[in-house]
């Protein structure tokens, strides 16, 4: 990404002999704002440019920088593990750029790459073609609320004019109550300059005041009916497309981290988008069309009145200029902190087990105690910067109405205006400068909308971008072969988990995974299940490449076990049949004695229709992982997934479940992952994995024979067990 003249030239200006090696823009701003922030790296150390503020952090005091995926998009980090700083963050589409500048960055710090030390303006080429990559596809730009309405085509759009009509039509009948009032009753009715145009009747007069009262609350009502049924179809299909699009996200999105962020997303920007209609829209179209006018029925009335009425604007306005790009950044931050602290509340309340379990209470506190105090500390700048700017204006907008009172009176006293007219600019006045305020507080609500609408429409484009791309190979029989071919993974750029990865499971064959903890097992399975997708080489099944297969060619056809089980709301019978809803009760039944769980079902309170709590907190460990073996077996898949199917269980279930699974094992390939390595002795082949690679594979007889480090591990592991008192 060439850097732009302007950026050069202010880098030129104020870090005299500053050379630039490659630079990076980030889309979002520190503060969330969406604006550009570029961060440069040169000779003396790395700079970082958002709006007009340089800041150059010189080698020596910059950490390893590292990219850090996050919701929707991510952001760039230096500093040690104890201490790091945040110096970017970018949307998802840039991370590949942010990566590279990442890579450069880091080799120029440790000195791995020379400074350039001639004036050579600008980026290497290749470094430059690899960062310009995807910006095609930045954040949502361009006119949100045209992107708004085109995701929303089936929604209630039509009321729109209804609501634009009626809130424009209460703008007009607010400029006509009070010409009614000064004009029409005082001038006409009860001090008419001649009997001619005295003729209008007191009560037509009166009639015309409350009509146009009458219309203005006919109106009111319309636009709240239209507006409120308008907002909340919006909502509620906003968060219905958010939560479709996120369901589709690459599961990459799902950290622990991130889930909290994602719910808070779904809840709180929805809403805040709804602030467009609550009172941005109203604002915008009542108290623009009662400004507009107010304004010329002023100049019509007496342009010299009108005239000093817009005295105070200027003044106005530089204050404004001054003061809300103040609240607007205070604000933001504040978005942040509050955020946060949804963050730090749903992961501590999902945890609270733990919590209670260490005893941990007063940790808890203590982090929500943090970016709670932010809030309040900026919630208490930024309203007293305003509740500190708005009773002077509200004195200099008085003022100004004295002042035309006075200057009023002294023209009713030569006979230059009438009462009536007088009363009339009072009647405008007294509006006039709410809307104002009004108008120039829709800056800050602007913002606070274009944020969540610009962070939910990226998440939202991330999930559609994820379905568009899912692959499209037609779906045939799946016999069962799975090649993985030079595999290479990453959860978090930059810490590869699986590396040149190779492995082969026949059709029909039973496969076993040993391996230390934290080697790549489970992520073995996950790329097999079709969870991730590899970074690198190609997973096959059936010959074709995972990449191209839709998921729905998956779906019913890969039994999944995974290594921590996930119960829904809902009684046994239905989390069994989750994946099958038209299951039959035989079959449940089947399934679970099956996977060894019929006996402790039917001894439940209400046996197969006893209701789980959330999680299936009302289930052993065991028993839970043995519902969700019937769960995949009910399936009948082709292939079978299965990560420490027996973990969790004593040696007798332990051994009930084994037998199972050769049961099931017949005409079927499964891929099975066991701690307990005697539970793999009768697989077709096994593979050893250590550090993200196989290192091992064979029967297991021969990888006794070969005496390598899976025969150390069964070594070590019949020792323990035998320690214990389980021996084999
Ligand atoms: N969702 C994730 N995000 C980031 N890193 C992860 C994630 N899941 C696993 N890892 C990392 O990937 C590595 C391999 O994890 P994996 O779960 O595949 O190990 P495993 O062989 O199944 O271990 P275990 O025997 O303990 O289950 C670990 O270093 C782990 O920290
Ligand atoms: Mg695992």
């Amino acid at each position: 990404m060439t850097l732009p003249d302007s950026i050069a030239r202010l880098l030129g200006q104020q870090l005299p002999g500053y050379r630039i090696a490659a630079s990076f823009r980030a889309d979002i701003g520190r503060a969330e704002r969406f604006t550009d922030q570029w961060i440069v790296a040169g000779n003396t150390g790395l700079v970082l440019v958002e709006d007009d503020t340089v800041e150059l952090l010189p080698w020596p005091e910059v950490g390893a920088i590292a990219c850090h995926r996050y919701v929707g998009g991510g952001g760039m980090t230096s500093g040690t593990s104890t201490d790091t700083r945040l110096i970017a963050r970018f949307s998802a589409a840039r991370m590949a750029d942010a990566q590279n500048f990442a890579q450069v960055a880091n080799r120029i710090r440790t000195g791995e790459m020379p400074a350039p030390s001639d004036s050579r303006p600008e980026t290497p080429q290749d470094t430059q073609a690899a960062t310009d990559r995807s910006d095609r596809d930045s954040p949502p730009s361009g006119n949100i609320l045209v992107r708004l309405f085109q995701l929303m085509p089936g929604s209630k759009w039509w009321r729109l004019p209804i609501v634009a009509l009626t809130l424009a039509g209460g703008g007009i009948a607010a400029v006509a109550s009070p010409y009614l009032v000064g004009q029409v009753l005082f001038d006409e009715v009860l001090f008419p300059k001649d009997m001619h145009t005295g003729q209008l009747g007191l009560g037509l007069a009166i009639s015309l005041i409350l009509l146009a009262r009458l219309a203005e609350t006919a109106l009111r009502i319309t636009w709240g009916l239209t507006n409120a049924s308008l907002i909340h179809d919006l909502e509620m299909r906003l968060k219905r497309t958010a939560f479709a699009a996120i369901q589709h996200l690459p599961m990459r999105f799902f950290s622990d981290r991130h889930t909290g962020e994602l719910m808070t997303r779904l809840e709180q920007d929805a809403s805040d988008i709804a602030l467009l209609f609550h009172i941005i829209l109203p604002s915008a179209i009542h108290g623009g069309v009662f400004l507009a006018g107010s304004l010329i029925a002023m100049v019509a009335l007496d342009w010299q009145l009108a005239l000093a009425v817009l005295l105070p604007f200027p003044i106005l306005f530089i204050v404004f200029r001054r003061i809300f790009p103040e609240v607007d950044s205070l604000y933001e931050r504040l978005f942040r902190a509050e955020a946060d602290l949804r963050t730090v509340t749903s992961d501590s309340l999902t945890g609270i087990r733990v919590v209670r379990a260490f005893g941990r209470q007063r940790r808890e506190m203590a982090r929500f105690a943090r970016p709670n105090r932010t809030a309040a500390r900026l919630g208490f700048r930024a309203d007293a910067m305003i509740g500190s700017i708005l009773p002077p204006m509200a004195l200099v907008t008085e003022l100004v109405l004295v002042g035309v009172w006075a200057a009023g009176v002294w023209m009713i006293a030569r006979e230059q205006v009438t009462l009536g007219l007088l009363i009339t600019f009072a009647g405008y006045l007294g509006r006039f400068f709410h809307p104002v305020g009004e108008l120039v507080g829709l800056i800050q609500d602007w913002a606070q909308v274009s944020t969540a609408a610009r962070r939910l429409l990226q998440l939202i484009d991330s999930g559609t971008s994820a379905y568009q791309s899912q692959g499209t190979a037609p779906a045939t029989e799946l016999q069962g072969h799975i090649i993985l071919e030079q595999v290479g993974f990453a959860y978090e750029p930059g810490q590869p988990v699986l590396r040149n990865m190779n492995l082969t499971v026949g059709p029909g064959e039973t496969v076993g995974l040993a391996g230390p903890t934290g080697a790549g097992k489970s992520t073995v399975l996950n790329l097999i299940a079709g969870l991730y997708t590899a970074d690198e080489g190609r997973v096959l099944l059936d010959d074709v490449d995972m990449y191209n297969l839709p998921p729905r060619a998956l779906a019913g056809r890969v039994g999944v076990v995974l290594q921590e089980t996930h119960l829904f709301l809902g009684n046994v019978a239905d989390n069994i049949a989750y994946a099958r809803p038209d299951a039959g009760r035989e079959d449940i039944v089947a399934a679970a004695k099956a996977a060894n769980a019929h006996d402790f079902i039917v001894e439940l309170p209400d046996g197969y229709e006893t209701q789980l709590g959330p999680g299936g907190h009302n289930l052993s460990g065991g028993q839970r992982q043995r519902l969700a073996i019937a769960r995949a077996l009910l399936l009948d898949p082709p292939i079978l997934l299965m990560d420490e199917a027996t973990a969790n269980v004593d040696s007798d279930t332990e051994q009930q479940i084994q037998q199972a699974i050769e049961r099931v094992a017949h005409g079927r390939t499964v891929v099975v992952i066991a701690h307990r390595l005697s539970t793999l002795r009768t697989a077709d082949r096994l593979y050893f994995m250590e550090d993200g690679r196989v290192v091992e594979s064979g029967t297991h007889a021969e990888l006794m024979d070969c005496g390598g480090s899976y025969r150390r591990l069964v070594e070590r592991q019949r020792a323990a067990l035998e320690t214990i008192g389980i021996g084999e």
